[in-house]
């Protein structure tokens, strides 16, 4: 079939998110919507980080099964099409496991201690004792998940770039050691960032689950408006008489990603003249949101808990496939094959 040939002369992409929980409009902006996006034009694997979320979150594991959940009808909802996209799940692709461990073996110590992650999220989570092998290990996994499917782009944010540099350090290193004759086994993948409008939560800090400043992607019409009352202002604009700059506000940001230019326009001359109020703003603000989030809940609403289980399991038996291609590979170059 036609659309086949075009398939494998895609270039591959691959990226995953740890379930956490509902994903939140700043998971949508800054990973989904561009997963979305490549799905025309890319070969795309994405997968649900479901063993990452153990490297942070090991103490109580009650809520991963419904944060899988969450995940998968989020990823639908927001419009990964499981006919375009393989949509996986980490741990039922054990693959990952046994390339982490191979690499475990060939990476010195000092280039996971060396990750700007490490230190720095031990000592933001500094509730959690964080100074377990699975943590300090954890950017090689994410090395394994990748190069498992021999990408040649990862779509990431900023913040995950270094983990991208960690993987083709390793790729190389693996290349160096370990050849299937002339051929190299792994090619070096390339971070495909993300553009991340700045988006804040409800408090003015960037929107994370961490903070609980969210607007999640399933919240309701009337949550979204009452999360938007509640949002901080530009702090000068303290009685309605005042003007205020859309420039120093959060709802402003919210405004310049979401509204229309017009509307911005509008926002950006009622602020500064005291011409509008920050309630009728903030409703403005709760309208263009709703807008983008209705169809994603629409989306998200038509399919069943069981359908996004089907659709995982089909996902993951394609992954698994080209998963187990690159481990007989790997098998073979490090020579591990006396029992084929
Ligand atoms: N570490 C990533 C995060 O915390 C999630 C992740 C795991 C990932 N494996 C990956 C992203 C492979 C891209 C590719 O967001
Ligand atoms: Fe912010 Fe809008 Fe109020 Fe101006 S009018 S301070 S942009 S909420």
């Amino acid at each position: 079939m036609p659309e086949h040939n075009s398939q494998s002369i895609r270039p591959r992409v691959l990226s995953g998110m740890r379930p956490t929980g509902k994903l939140h409009l700043g998971n949508y902006m800054g990973a989904l919507a561009n997963w979305v996006k490549l799905q025309q034009n890319y070969e795309c694997y994405f997968f649900i980080a479901d063993w990452h979320a153990l490297t942070s979150d090991y103490a109580d594991t009650s809520r991963i099964p419904d944060n899988i959940a969450e995940a998968i009808l989020d990823y639908l909802g927001a419009g990964l099409d499981p006919e375009q996209s393989v949509l996986f799940l980490q741990s039922k692709t054990p693959e990952h496991a046994e390339l982490f461990l191979l690499f475990s073996m060939i990476t010195p110590l000092g280039w996971l201690e060396r990750v700007p992650t490490y230190k720095e999220q031990q000592e933001n989570l500094s509730g959690k004792d964080l100074s377990t092998y699975g943590f300090l290990g954890y950017p090689l996994l994410q090395a394994a998940d990748i190069l498992l499917y021999t990408p040649q782009f990862v779509p990431v944010g900023q913040d995950q770039v270094a983990h991208v540099e960690l993987t083709r350090e390793v790729a190389r290193r693996f290349n160096q050691f370990y050849k299937l004759g002339e051929r190299e086994v792994f090619p070096e993948p390339q971070s495909l960032l993300t553009p991340s409008p700045k988006l804040p939560g409800t408090d003015g800090r960037k929107m994370s689950k961490s903070y609980g400043n969210t607007i999640e992607l399933n919240d309701s019409e009337a949550t979204v408006r009452a999360k938007l009352k509640t949002m901080v202002t530009d702090p000068a604009r303290i009685r309605r008489t005042d003007p205020g700059d859309i420039d120093k506000c959060p709802v402003g940001d919210l405004h310049k990603v979401f509204s229309s230019s017009e509307k911005v326009a509008e926002v950006r001359e009622g602020c500064r003249t005291a011409g509008i109020g920050c309630i009728q703003c903030k409703g403005w603000a709760a309208d263009a949101l709703i807008q983008i989030l209705t169809p994603l809940q629409e989306r998200r609403a038509s399919f069943t808990i069981d359908q996004a289980k089907e659709i995982l399991i089909a996902g993951t038996a394609k992954a698994t496939k080209r998963a187990e291609q690159t481990m007989g590979e790997v098998r073979e170059s490090m020579n591990l094959t006396f029992l084929k």
